[in-house]
């Protein structure tokens, strides 16, 4: 196999410096509740809420629908709820890819009935071209080819999360 440097440790920084910016000027002067969508986000997470001047909350969902393969089964399993409740905040999703959506369609149908002042969507990664469903990503750090990608979160059957810039894996030497 190998792993081709995609997006650079310096451009992701760069680029979720920028986002932190815009997100906390879009809230300015609320309290937001970040949530990471496990496992992908907790890196990408960590790094935008020291990027983000506002007062934060953090909680997360745990989230899987692939399995050891680098395809979507389309099959969201919810394996971890919210602790705390949302009602009458506002609500960051952050998640560490869109590929179909099926996994951001599932969270925010999770979330839909609890009251929150208002749900919008932070994900690192978009893959325009395998999209299946009707998703609004409201802040986006890189619209990206189809390709799959390891690194800052992401992973292959459970690895490469640890690396600090985004690579293409494939099956190639
Ligand atoms: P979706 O439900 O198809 O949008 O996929 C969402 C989840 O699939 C993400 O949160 C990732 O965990 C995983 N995923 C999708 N594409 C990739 C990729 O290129 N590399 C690693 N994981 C991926």
């Amino acid at each position: 196999m190998a792993i081709k440097e995609y997006l650079s440790e310096e451009k992701i920084k760069q680029r979720v410096e920028e986002l932190g910016a815009e997100i906390s000027k879009d809230y300015a002067g609320e309290e937001v509740v970040v949530v990471g969508v496990l496992n992908g986000s907790f890196i990408f997470m960590a790094d935008l809420v020291r990027q983000m001047d506002l007062p934060v909350k953090m909680e997360f969902l745990g989230a899987s629908s692939y399995g050891e393969g680098t395809t979507s089964s389309g099959n969201v399993k919810i394996h971890l709820d919210l602790r705390k409740d949302i009602s009458n905040h506002h609500v960051l999703l952050v998640e560490d890819i869109v590929d179909t959506g099926n996994t951001i369609k599932a969270l925010q149908a999770l979330l839909s009935n609890r009251n929150a002042k208002s749900v919008k969507v932070c994900s690192f990664l978009f893959k325009p071209a395998r999209l299946e469903q009707d998703v609004k990503i409201d802040y986006l750090a890189f619209e990206i080819e189809d390709h799959f990608v390891i690194g800052y979160g992401l992973d292959y059957a459970g690895r490469y999360r640890e690396l600090p810039y985004v690579g293409i894996w494939s099956e190639d030497k």
